[in-house]
């Protein structure tokens, strides 16, 4: 049995201010809900005031990215070891990084080996663009990624990992895709490729999540599927009403 899991991408949006009082409004319903992993992600700047308001909560914090390396001189990046102070959660290439930051499956592999070094759970990101989907590229693109971006880790970390699918046109743009058709590339392209590596009982244990224009209304359509064992919202988490209806929608 794979436990529900719903993480909040909060991407580069909330003042430390700000945080503060979307926690306050979500932080005392969420916690109710027991039988759900739930995980909140706000920018780097707004952890370390989260993390004392959740503490206790069973609500998670992530961050939204991470470097590989343990310190250094890298301008402007964010350790893996800092992480770790605040979080036990973090985000892993999304397609917004490979988009505008130019993260490769490589880089998302090392800072997934990084993850395993700081003892973080990641929830690793893949998904096709939508001229890839146009062009039947899906299966293609989500298996190169899932299988570049999950190598060389250990068999026992890999069955803790997250992993979202995420079609890069469906992202902000109000158009999801169906529950079906995410848990056809769950079952058929992602697990596939998790097992190629790892083995089958590793892919079944791993949680997939659907992310991509998620709602409050929407989310039981993806949470009905097999295979698809929760979500990573963007917009939709930044609304309280509309964050705790999905995770509402994920009680089993
Ligand atoms: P969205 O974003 O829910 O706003 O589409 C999802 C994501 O980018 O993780």
């Amino acid at each position: 049995m794979r436990k529900p899991f719903i993480a909040g991408n909060w991407k580069m949006n909330k003042t430390i201010a700000e945080t503060r009082d979307l926690i306050l409004k979500m932080s005392a319903t969420l916690r109710e809900i027991k039988t759900v992993e739930k995980v909140l992600c706000p920018p780097f700047m707004s952890l370390m005031s989260a993390s004392a308001l959740l503490e206790d909560s069973g609500i998670g914090l992530g961050a939204q990215n991470m470097h590989w390396e343990e310190k250094g001189a890298f301008t402007g990046e964010i350790s893996p070891v800092m992480v770790k102070e605040l979080c036990d959660y973090v985000i892993l290439g999304h397609s917004e990084r490979r988009a505008f930051f130019g993260e490769t499956d490589e880089i998302v592999n090392r800072k997934l080996i990084a993850a395993q070094t700081f003892d973080l759970t990641p929830i690793v990101c893949v998904g096709e663009t939508l001229e890839q989907y146009e062009s039947k590229q899906t299966r293609e693109v989500v298996s190169r990624q899932t299988s570049n971006g999950l190598r060389n880790i250990s068999p026992e970390f890999a069955a803790h990992i997250v992993v979202a699918y995420e079609p890069v046109w469906a992202i902000g743009t109000g158009k999801a895709s169906t529950g079906e058709a995410a848990n056809v590339v769950i079952k058929d392209f992602i697990r596939p490729a998790i097992a190629g590596s790892y083995g089958e009982q590793t892919a079944q244990a791993i949680r997939v999540l659907y992310g991509g224009s998620v709602t409050g209304s929407n989310a039981a359509e993806f949470f009905a599927q097999p295979d698809i064992d929760g979500a990573l919202v963007g917009g939709a988490s930044l609304k309280v009403d509309d964050f705790v209806a999905i995770i509402r929608s994920a009680v089993k």
